[in-house]
């Protein structure tokens, strides 16, 4: 095999690579069940990816805002924001399903749960 047909079979890979970047399922799944029981259906388009990053919730000032670590895949959930949304109701357990959450803003809405001890499974989390 020539260099350049080599050349071309690695961008090709890479290409495929690329295109099959996808989101966590469970995540995927975790975070659907947590945007329709806070009815955010409308600030969260769910039959799209969440890590979409050119989504409007993807970027820095959004609220709601949704934002993942791609660096490996599949991507994970790193950041949510639903700030003074006016959510009520409880914690969904889904929550705990997004192992890789290092950054989580509920404030200022209706939460009438406690907060659940499986908040400990988020090891990741830096800001609460
Ligand atoms: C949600 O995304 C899908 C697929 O991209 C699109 O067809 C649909 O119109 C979007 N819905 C809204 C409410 O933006
Ligand atoms: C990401 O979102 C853009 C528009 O916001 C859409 O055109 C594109 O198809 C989406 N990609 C995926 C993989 O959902
Ligand atoms: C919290 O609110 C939701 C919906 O308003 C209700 O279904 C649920 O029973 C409430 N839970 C508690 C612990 O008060």
């Amino acid at each position: 095999m020539g260099f350049l047909s080599f050349t071309l079979l690695i961008l090709g890979l890479l290409r495929l690579v690329s295109a099959q970047q996808t989101t966590d399922p469970n995540e995927v799944a975790a975070l659907r069940t947590i945007i329709s029981y806070w009815n955010l259906g409308s600030k969260i388009n769910l039959t799209m990816d969440p890590c979409n990053q050119t989504a409007p919730w993807a970027t820095e000032d959004s609220n709601p805002r949704v934002a993942c670590d791609c660096s490996s895949n599949p991507c994970h959930i790193t950041h949510l924001k639903i700030y003074a949304l006016d959510v009520k109701g409880e914690i969904p357990k889904e929550l705990f399903e997004l192992k890789e959450l290092m950054d989580l803003n509920l404030g200022q809405n209706v939460l009438n749960s406690s907060v659940p001890a499986e908040i400990g499974q988020l090891s990741k989390m830096q800001y609460l």
